[in-house]
């Protein structure tokens, strides 16, 4: 059977600038089933960046809502946002974002054991698919940006989560061996 993992309805966002007020979208809707996938693709500025910000719950839409399995993440307070974000989002934003005073395999864990379940056996897994095994004692800027893309994704995927939103995923998937 088909369930819907992810509903977004009549999304509307709208920033302010210097030159005035930027509607980016207005009454934007998408589905997405449990294990299927969705590339958007449009040109630079038409603001893909600005929807997976608001699927993340980062950014705030003006109007819309946002159902993320049972869950309406436009009803959760910042507190319930952080948690759910935390325990079902895997994510891997364009700047991103590793923590430069930890390792690769600290990097790796941080947020699967926030989230309180961290798996060593997974990350081990994950560490060796993502070909990271001669780098795991290594800090951030001792990395190539390939390098740190896949710690980026090594660490979404470790929190085991129920999506991953992952902004220009050519430009990431592209470097992960287990990809291609
Ligand atoms: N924080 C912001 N304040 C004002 N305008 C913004 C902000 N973030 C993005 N924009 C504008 O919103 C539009 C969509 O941006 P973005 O979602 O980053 O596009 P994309 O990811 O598709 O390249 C662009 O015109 C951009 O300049
Ligand atoms: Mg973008």
């Amino acid at each position: 059977m088909d369930v819907a993992m992810l509903t977004a309805t009549g999304l509307c966002k709208t920033y302010s600038t210097p030159q005035g007020a930027l509607q980016v979208f207005s009454n934007l809707n998408l589905t997405l089933l449990q294990g299927k996938s969705l590339a958007l693709m449009g040109e630079s500025g038409c603001g893909k960046s600005t929807l997976l910000q608001l699927l993340a719950g980062l950014e705030q839409a003006d109007a819309g809502s946002i159902q993320l399995g049972e869950q309406q993440l436009l009803q959760m307070n910042d507190h319930q946002r952080a948690v759910f974000r935390r325990q079902h989002l895997g994510i891997v934003f364009q700047q991103l974002n590793l923590i430069p005073s930890l390792n690769v395999q600290d990097n790796l864990a941080f947020q699967a054991r926030i989230a309180g379940n961290h798996d060593l056996t997974w990350q081990q897994t994950l560490i060796r698919r993502l070909e990271l095994d001669k780098l795991t004692d290594r800090y951030p800027h001792q990395l190539s940006g390939g390098q740190q893309q896949r710690v980026a994704i090594g660490r979404a995927l470790a929190v085991k989560p129920d999506l991953i939103l992952a902004d220009e995923p050519l430009a990431v998937w592209m470097n992960v061996p287990v990809m291609r």
